[in-house]
C-alpha cells in the first residue's frame, strides 16, 4: 500500500480489508415494447389505473426466438465492454426464469460470451436475485478465490405470467442487467460496503408458481398476493437499508442515491419516506420497463445513470424484496462507471 493512496480514500480513514468494486455496467432490453393500452384492449383495465397504482407505462417483452439466455449473454457482454475487460474468473446469474429447470444457465452464458471453462452457477432469490448474487461473488472475492465476477441477472416473466391475469400481466417486463465486480479495497469508490440478506420461508407462497405436484394438470402460472407482498415489501426494504445504512454510518439526508427494486412506484416512495431519504434520491426507472424482477436493480442504475439522476460520487443505497420472501440491501459509492446498453 502506497501513502498516496490513502489521499484517493471517500472515506474519512482508510480501510485495508478486500472489497467487491464495481467495475462495469451492462443491460439488455428486447426491443419489442408493449404500452399500457395493449393491455386496457384486451382485458379489464386501463392506462390510467395501472399509472396511477404502478408507475408503469410500458414494459418491454421477449419475441418467440429470444431466451432468458440471450439476454443474460447480451447483458453480461455488455457489462465486459462497459469495464474494459475481456476476461473474468467466474459467473453468477440470478434468474428465476430459466430456459429450462435443468441445468443451470450460468455455464453456457458463460460459454457463449468466450468465457468457457469458469466456475459459473445460478441463484434463485426472485426479485432479490441480483443482490444476492452480487453478496455471492463479494463472498468468492473476498476469500481469494476470484479477482473478477461477472454478476448478471436476466429474466422473461413474459413466459410464466397468465396473460389473462390483469391482477399480474400487466405489472412485469423482461429484461436483464450485469456488473462486473473486481477485487479491491473498501475506500475506493465503487466497493461494496455493506451488505444485509434475509429470507422467510413461511411466506414461500405469496409469490409462487405451482410445481407439477401442486397441479399435475393444466397451465402453472405466476401467482402474487399483492397486497400482502405490498405491505411486506415496504416493510423488509426499509428494515434492511436500516441495517447497511447503520453499518455504514450513513445517515438517511446522506442518502443521494436510494436504487430500490423496481415494483411499484408507491413502493419506492414509501420506503423512502419511511427511511427519511430526500424524495429526490429516491430512483424511480420502472415507467418503460415494469418489474423486471431480478434484472430490476442494474437496469433501473443504467436508466438512472443515463438520465443524470446518479452520477459518480454519489452516496448509492441498495435494496431488494422478493419471491421466497427474500429480501437484501447493499450501499457503494457509485463510481466512474458508464453503462453499455443493448437489445434483442
Ligand atoms: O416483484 C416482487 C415484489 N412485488 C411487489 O412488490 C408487488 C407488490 N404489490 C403491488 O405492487 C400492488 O399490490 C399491485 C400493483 C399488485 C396492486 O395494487 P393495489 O393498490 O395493492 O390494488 P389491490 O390489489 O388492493 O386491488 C385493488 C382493486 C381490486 O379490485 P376490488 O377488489 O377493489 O374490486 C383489484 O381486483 O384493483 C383491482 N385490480 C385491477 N384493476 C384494474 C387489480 N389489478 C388491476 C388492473 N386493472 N390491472
Amino acid at each position: 500500500m502506497h501513502a498516496t493512496e490513502f489521499t484517493t480514500s471517500a472515506r474519512e480513514e482508510p480501510d485495508y480489508r478486500f472489497a467487491a468494486v464495481v467495475a462495469g455496467l451492462g443491460t439488455c432490453l428486447p426491443r419489442a415494447e408493449i404500452t399500457n393500452s395493449w393491455f386496457a384492449d384486451r382485458l379489464d383495465t386501463s392506462d390510467d389505473w395501472i399509472r396511477a397504482r404502478t408507475g408503469i407505462a410500458a414494459r418491454r417483452r421477449a419475441g418467440p426466438d429470444v431466451s432468458m439466455t440471450d439476454l443474460a449473454c447480451a447483458a453480461a457482454d455488455a457489462a465486459l465492454r462497459s469495464a474494459g475487460r475481456t476476461k473474468v474468473d467466474a459467473l453468477v446469474l440470478a434468474t428465476t426464469t430459466p430456459d429450462r429447470p435443468c441445468p443451470a444457465a450460468a455455464p453456457e452464458v458463460a460459454e457463449r460470451i468466450g468465457q468457457g471453462g469458469i466456475p459459473a452457477f445460478d441463484v434463485s432469490a426472485v426479485c432479490s436475485g441480483f443482490l444476492y448474487a452480487v453478496a455471492t461473488a463479494t463472498g468468492l472475492l473476498s476469500a481469494g478465490l476470484a479477482n473478477s465476477v461477472l454478476v448478471t441477472a436476466a429474466e422473461t416473466y413474459s413466459r410464466i405470467v397468465d396473460p389473462d391475469d390483469r391482477s399480474t400481466a400487466v405489472l412485469f417486463g423482461d429484461g436483464a442487467g450485469a456488473v462486473v465486480l473486481r477485487r479491491g479495497h473498501a475506500w475506493e469508490q465503487g466497493a461494496l460496503l455493506g451488505f444485509d440478506l434475509g429470507s422467510d420461508g413461511a411466506s414461500w407462497d405469496a409469490i409462487h408458481v405451482p410445481g407439477e405436484r401442486e397441479q399435475p394438470d393444466g397451465e402453472r402460472w405466476f401467482t402474487m398476493r399483492g397486497r400482502t407482498v405490498y405491505l411486506r415489501a415496504i416493510e423488509r426494504m426499509t428494515t434492511s437499508a436500516r441495517k447497511v445504512m447503520k453499518d455504514c454510518a450513513w445517515g438517511p439526508d446522506t442518502i443521494e442515491a436510494l436504487v430500490a427494486h423496481q415494483a411499484n412506484a408507491r413502493i419506492i416512495e414509501a420506503v423512502a419516506h419511511r427511511l427519511g431519504v430526500p424524495s429526490e434520491a429516491a430512483l424511480c426507472e420502472i415507467a418503460l420497463v415494469g418489474n423486471t424482477a431480478a434484472a430490476s436493480i442494474p437496469l433501473a442504475l443504467a436508466d438512472a445513470l443515463d438520465g443524470g439522476r446518479l452520477k459518480p460520487g454519489f452516496r448509492t443505497l441498495l435494496t431488494a424484496f422478493g419471491g421466497g420472501l427474500t429480501w437484501g440491501s447493499a450501499a457503494l459509492t457509485w463510481p466512474q462507471v458508464t453503462p453499455v446498453r443493448s437489445e434483442l
